[in-house]
């Protein structure tokens, strides 16, 4: 298998560059810069890319390569820090930009394979502070913008390029051009590979890595716990137990349709505990949105960690955990934007043989299409993702029981009408939240003072960023109308037009 080598300098947006080569069907690998060169010979890659990191390349104490990589006969191409590396390692002059450009930049390029079938000037998208300033011997310039001399540059003798913006991000314009450019004008890749083979990679490594163990795994009923469950129980049938827990914040019906599911369609053992009330209890008084999430965390896990105590042998802890819950998690250097649960300290008394997170390279759309190709059923795999602390996110302010009802009954009709308007596939998530407001209103000829409620919809690909949705007035005015008449306590209806960021998809 054909497969590209994602050199790790830190940057933030590792994951994506590897995700955008596999969009471009072939497999990417990432490996961290303290990797030895002997290591990534052997590894017989097609090309190797260079990302970006936060740091200066002279300072001496951020990451450095040895500069052989270079002469390995392997195409390489520099991203960002990656870029001003290469410059550094050929002997070219790296210095701090007498002006940072960051945003969106207009870049003009000459001939190059890179910018093959890209018009001459574009729109790319920067995030700089240092820059090259003369580039190496040997290295011709082929992009440059107002502020920056050497925005692209090539050595094609040695198949060494380099850009100082980023392509692997959306805003670039013919960003996912110039990454195929390098995949199949430069390294010459074939493009052979599917969702399929690392369904097959994966089956095969967990194997090896279970054996005749055996694994929990903590089910929300969500798409990456299901898509986890579906990967597994692939691998190792019956050695997987699944473990439910009810909180009482799932979605009308919700809990019985998720064990309908597991129980029937799947190899495996499946434990649904139930425990609504507990989580009532621990949950009364408390409106702070970090410490709910933590103590709906926390108890979910307290839950799963008994269910845990009662198995006889130690075996493996599985997760749902997909990537862009390990950035929000604040993995790195990144800033916690919001606790997401997934990831969790276990007990001393509980221990594993290990952590599985066979979907934490993948963005939520990849796992969509590892579900389909698993065959776990479409209404599943293309269900909405649910947060592990369900309503309790979409309960602004103290959850009671009755405002999980009201919210519950208001949602269902939502998703009635978005189904029968046939939105239910083609929007990435909606739902509603109660802000817990009251409004006035008047109802026949009687004054209330009942609960408003909002509809959170949007479109997005990777939920890293989102869009508001533009649902048609005449279907948001049939789900008001429905609402306000069949869900006792609300009284007015509002629509979220908030787009991520500065939002977040969540109201909380
Ligand atoms: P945000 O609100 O962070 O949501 O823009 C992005 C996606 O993540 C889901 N989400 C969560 N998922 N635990 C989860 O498993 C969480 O705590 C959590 N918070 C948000 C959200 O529904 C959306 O799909």
């Amino acid at each position: 298998m054909e497969k590209i080598l994602v050199l790790d300098f830190g940057g933030q947006y590792n994951q994506l560059i590897a995700r955008r080569v596999r969009d471009n069907r072939v497999y990417a690998e990432i490996l961290p810069y303290t990797t030895p060169l002997e290591e990534i010979k052997k590894r017989k890659y097609k090309g190797i890319i260079f990302t970006g990191g936060p740091n200066s390349v002279f300072d001496m104490s951020s990451p450095h390569y040895t500069a052989d990589i270079l002469g390995i006969g392997v195409p390489v191409l520099g991203i960002c820090y990656g870029c001003q590396l290469i410059s550094w390692m050929a002997g070219g002059e790296v210095k701090t930009a007498p002006v940072s450009e960051y945003g969106k930049i207009e870049l003009t390029h000459t001939a190059s394979p890179l910018f093959a079938n890209i018009p001459e000037r574009l729109v790319v998208w920067m995030s700089h502070t240092d820059y090259i300033a003369v580039a190496p011997e040997g290295f011709e310039i082929v992009g440059t913008t107002a502020d920056c001399p050497c925005a692209a540059m090539q050595n094609t003798a040695k198949n060494i390029y380099a850009v100082q913006f980023h392509p692997e991000v959306t805003h670039s314009e013919y960003g996912h051009q110039v990454l195929y450019n390098f995949l199949y004008e430069i390294c010459h890749c074939k493009g052979d590979w599917v969702m399929d083979n690392f369904i097959d990679t994966s089956v095969q490594k967990l194997r090896e890595q279970i054996g005749d163990k055996n694994v929990i795994l903590g089910l929300s009923g969500g798409v990456d716990s299901s898509v986890a469950a579906g990967l597994l129980s692939r691998a190792v049938g019956k050695q997987l137990t699944c473990v439910f827990v009810d909180q009482g914040l799932m979605r009308k019906d919700e809990g019985d349709m998720v064990e309908r599911t597991f129980t029937t369609m799947f190899d495996m053992n499946f434990v649904r505990v139930n425990c609504g009330e507990h989580f009532m209890a621990a949950l009364k008084g408390v409106t702070d949105p970090e410490e709910k999430r933590r103590i709906i965390g926390t108890e979910f896990f307290n839950v799963f960690w008994d269910e845990i105590r009662k198995q006889s042998d130690r075996g493996y802890f599985a997760q749902g955990t997909i990537y862009p819950d390990c950035i929000e998690s604040g993995k790195g250097d990144a800033d916690v934007i919001k606790t997401h649960h997934n990831r969790v300290k276990t007990p001393d008394d509980v221990e594993f043989l290990g952590i599985i997170e066979p979907l934490a390279d993948l963005f939520k759309d990849e796992v969509r299409r590892v579900g389909e190709r698993l065959g776990i059923p479409r209404e599943l795999v293309w269900r909405q993702p649910f947060p592990g602390p369900g309503l309790g996110v979409r309960i602004i302010g103290e959850i009671t029981a009755e405002k999980v009802k009201i919210l519950q009954d208001a949602d269902a009709v939502l998703r009635d009408e978005m189904a029968k308007n046939g939105y239910e596939r083609n929007l990435a998530q909606f739902f509603c939240v109660l802000p817990g407001v009251n409004t006035v209103g008047v109802m026949g000829d009687h004054r209330t003072y009942e609960n408003l409620v909002a509809i959170r919809a949007v479109t997005t690909d990777d939920f890293m960023t989102a869009d508001w949705a533009r649902i048609p007035y005449d279907i948001l005015a049939k789900v008001s109308n429905r609402i306000t008449n069949e869900v006792p306590h609300i009284n007015r209806v509002v629509y979220d037009i908030t787009s991520k960021p500065p939002g977040t998809v969540e109201w909380e």
